[in-house]
């Protein structure tokens, strides 16, 4: 069976195709030719991870996962959350991003933070949803090269580390996009598809 991945990136589309069961071929966007980005206009993880599962099994007709993560900042009453990408606006970069949460937080007590995954999966007919959380808090200043996004200013609950310093293998298994993943795996091969 197909099931299509709504990501146009394929590294990611081959690091979840190993983790699957053998019938189960998994597409990406650009496979099933969609080239265009599908608008992220939600107002929370969850409606952004619907509306682009939903996107592509209404236009393509295909069963599909989509996944939305954001970066959660107590203080900040849940910013930027949903506007994890473009933070510090529509032409940032990861480094504009993370000064501007830096200042944010100049003078904050509380430097706790989440990061959060929801994959919302359309299969027969029925929506799923799955989430993975992982906590920690926003240091001082950026450490480390791994990584992408917020990873330098991250460092999860019960590490002395960032995420952009502990190796990916590590990462993967602990945080968000990994937890929620896992979760999807599970379900899809319980389904003996
Ligand atoms: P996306 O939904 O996976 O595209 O993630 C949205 C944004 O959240 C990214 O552009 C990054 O800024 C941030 N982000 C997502 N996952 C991570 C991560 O694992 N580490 C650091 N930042 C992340």
């Amino acid at each position: 069976m197909n099931l299509v991945f709504a990501t146009h990136n394929q590294n990611k589309v081959k690091e979840v195709q190993a983790l699957l069961p053998g019938n189960l071929s998994l597409l990406s966007l650009t496979d099933i030719g969609c080239t265009q980005e599908i608008p992220e206009t939600g107002k929370t993880l969850e409606e952004n991870a619907k509306l682009k599962a939903d996107f592509v099994t209404q236009n393509y007709g295909f069963p599909c996962f989509a996944d939305d993560t954001g970066l959660l900042v107590t203080q900040l009453q849940g910013a930027p959350g949903v506007y994890s990408a473009r933070y510090a606006g529509e032409q940032a970069n990861a480094n504009d991003n993370m000064d501007k949460l830096l200042q944010e937080l100049i003078s904050a007590g509380d430097r706790s933070a989440r990061f959060e995954t929801v994959i919302a999966l359309n299969l027969n007919n029925d929506q799923h949803l799955f989430k993975g959380t992982v906590e920690g808090e926003i240091i001082h200043e950026k450490k480390g090269k791994n990584g992408f996004g917020y990873d330098p200013i991250f460092k999860p609950k019960g590490y002395s580390k960032t995420f952009a310093e502990i190796p990916l293998d590590i990462k993967n298994k602990i945080s968000h996009r990994g937890k929620a993943i896992h979760q999807l795996i599970t379900y899809l091969n319980s389904l003996n598809l």
